[in-house]
């Protein structure tokens, strides 16, 4: 079987990181018996290097055109790099948005859950973090206020800047289905995240989500406003399993949730639409300060792989198989230095690719 990837290996420690995600893919290929076919293409700062632009319509017609794309990380520093003197539709984000909106990934599934090797990094108080934890955030991805009209006028000599936030009912719709089918497969609960007390577009969120929840009644539905969620997150992050939100609550959410684990650097995600086609990339960002020194933590991109072969794919036993080789490594005390502590190994980005690819 072929598996035909498109890569983006992106910006700052996005190359190195995509390496080793592919060197684990060619070796859970030997082993179970599916052939990796990678083409690589430009987005974010490297395409603006190239091309002027974060994304042309080639590489998006590559894309398209695989089974599933694998991406590292885009940007730079915003305050010192020359990509951000750019107009903001010409920027490395810009590039992100446009792969995500073109290829309709209105799914986004980020997990975050606490690995108990790593337990020691978690920043919570003992108390907190012995209960664990393993929560699904179901981030909407091509919707409300990242994609609505903005503008930014002078009216009567004073700036002034709009941003929109739109929903439509079919939008809300389909992410809240997904999210009750993931519900469906894990602890059967979902938190619909939302600001109903002030926003529009989280009353219709609210009402539609609760519509969606009719046709799933094994699975607890509860509400949560945005700002308490913030808390809780911290507070008695063992409460949640499918968290599911908006686009913007859910970029910061995620965010908050991954801190949480104590290690951005190993958490996956997924962008899904409706068919098995899937952009998987780190939750984390592309760590400009730390790039080309071969010392960024490759595991978040090994295991959006994982991912991949399980959602766009169906090959669970390999993704498995990808996923224990991650907690031997982790367990057998080798780390990079983001989440290193005393008595364990440290090791390179490519160290620690090669050891999860040995364990496969
Ligand atoms: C993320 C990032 C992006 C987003 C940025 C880079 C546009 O923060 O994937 O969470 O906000 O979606
Ligand atoms: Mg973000």
């Amino acid at each position: 079987m072929n598996l035909n990837i498109t890569c983006i290996p992106g910006d700052g420690i996005g190359p190195e990181i995509v390496a080793e995600a592919k060197k684990v893919l060619e070796r859970a290929g030997e082993k179970y018996g599916f052939h990796p076919a990678f083409t690589d293409i430009l987005m974010g700062g490297a395409s603006i290097d190239v091309h002027g632009i974060p994304l042309t319509e080639e590489a998006i017609t590559t894309a398209r055109a695989a089974d599933a794309v694998l991406m590292g990380s885009i940007g730079g520093d915003t305050t010192t790099s020359p990509w951000y003197k750019l107009p903001p539709e010409k920027r490395p984000e810009a590039g992100l948005l446009k792969i995500r909106k073109e290829l309709k990934l209105f799914a986004n599934l980020r997990p975050a859950l606490l690995y108990e090797e790593l337990a020691a990094a978690c920043p919570l108080k003992e108390e907190i973090s012995a209960a664990g934890f393993d929560i699904m955030i179901m981030r909407e991805l091509t919707g409300g206020l990242y994609f609505g009209e903005r503008k930014t006028v002078v009216e009567d000599g004073v700036r002034k800047a709009t941003d929109t936030l739109t929903y439509d009912e079919n939008e809300i719709r389909r992410i809240a289905i997904k999210g009750f089918e993931i519900a469906m497969k894990r602890k059967k609960k979902v938190t619909s995240v939302d600001k109903a007390n002030v926003l529009d577009s989280s009353r219709l969120w609210r009402k539609v989500v609760e519509e969606v929840a009719e046709s799933y009644p094994e699975v607890t539905l509860e509400h949560m406003l945005v700002d308490n969620c913030a808390m809780q997150l911290v507070k008695n992050p063992a409460q949640f399993d499918v968290i599911l939100t908006e686009n913007m609550f859910g970029d910061i959410l995620s965010d908050e949730a991954s801190m949480v684990t104590g290690s951005i650097g190993m958490l996956a995600s997924a962008s899904l639409n409706d068919t098995k086609f899937g952009l998987y990339e780190p939750s984390h960002g592309s760590a400009p300060d730390i790039a080309g020194k071969n010392i960024a933590n490759p595991i978040a991109t090994i295991l959006s792989a994982a991912m991949m072969l399980r959602f766009s794919f169906d090959l669970d036993e390999a993704a498995g198989a990808v996923e224990a080789a991650v907690k031997k490594v982790l367990s057998e005390g080798y780390r990079t230095g983001d989440i290193m502590s005393a008595g364990c190994k440290q090791v390179s980005c490519s160290e620690m690719g090669s050891l999860i690819a040995e364990r496969i």
